[in-house]
């Protein structure tokens, strides 16, 4: 594949963003909004191939570059693989947004190891496999920004979600633990907390649940993916260089 210039005017114009997770919902809204600021972005996904390859139409539709690159971020090796296929394209990465994530609900007394596993692979293990590979490379650059999607869930837990939740809560500890490893050499590492957004995730909801959340949230609506994408791109960019180990809740004001 030939290298990719990004467009040359926005705050990050020729700024190299991995944002996994990016063929839907948050992730692609995310990737969307990098690339209108000028950045490169490399749309990692897992299954949903045409999905991602949608993402890549729409935002070079709209004058930005972008690349799909598949790779299940729960997989040590192939996390490896994907990111040293990044570098060999484009030499350099300045943003990791670890936004990939799923669910597998069920109450704690019924939920299989197996869903609490896979949760956990994917959510907490998956951020960790990404942030592994990506930060030698930024430690080079002496530069990066890496924001990771947690949840709300993650601070207050939440019935029938304790592989979620604990996903997500390690999501925090592993932001805040590489914000203090990597500070020294220039690197940001932030976290995003949504509240409920509509995506594909929420959609499965019934409408019981939808109303129940719905009420506790003093904003009184549920978020877009746009919503929470603003926050990950303030993030990543140089406005937020003296922001390190936090986590911004957007989320209508649903915790506080
Ligand atoms: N929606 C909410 O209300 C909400 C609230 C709080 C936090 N969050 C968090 O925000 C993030 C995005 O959520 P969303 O609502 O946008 O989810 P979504 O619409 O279900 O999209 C999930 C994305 O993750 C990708 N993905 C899933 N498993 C993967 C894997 N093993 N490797 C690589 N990519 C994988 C999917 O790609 P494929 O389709 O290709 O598998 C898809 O692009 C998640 O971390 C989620 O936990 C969401």
């Amino acid at each position: 594949m030939m290298e990719k210039k990004g467009r040359t005017g926005g705050r990050l114009a020729g700024r190299v963003a991995v944002v996994t997770g990016a063929s839907r919902g948050i992730g692609k809204a995310a990737a969307k909004k990098l690339a209108a600021q000028g950045a490169i972005v490399v749309i990692n996904y897992c299954g949903s191939a045409e999905c991602a390859e949608k993402a890549r139409a729409e935002i070079e539709g709209d004058g930005g570059k972008a690349v799909c690159m598949a790779c299940d971020v729960s997989d040590y090796e192939t996390c490896g693989a994907f990111i040293k296929e990044v570098l060999r394209q484009y030499g350099r990465i300045d943003i990791l947004v670890n936004n990939a994530g799923i669910t597998k609900d069920d109450l704690l007394m019924k939920m299989t190891e197996e869903e609490f596993d896979r949760v956990i692979a994917v959510n907490l293990k998956g951020t960790f496999n990404m942030i592994h590979f990506t930060s030698r490379q930024m430690l080079k650059q002496r530069s990066g920004r890496i924001v990771n999607l947690s949840s709300v869930v993650g601070m207050t837990g939440n019935a029938g979600q304790v592989n979620y939740a604990a996903s997500k809560a390690g999501v925090i500890g592993i932001t805040r633990s590489a914000a203090r490893e990597l500070a020294s050499r220039g690197i940001t590492v932030n976290a995003v907390a949504p509240g409920f957004i509509e995506t594909d995730m929420t959609a499965v909801l019934s409408e019981k649940v939808r109303e129940a959340s719905r009420a506790q949230i003093p904003l009184g609506t549920f978020g877009t993916a746009d919503d929470v994408a603003n926050a990950v791109v303030f993030l990543a960019s140089d406005e937020a260089g003296y922001i390190t180990g936090q986590v911004l809740q957007v989320d209508g004001g649903m915790v506080m």
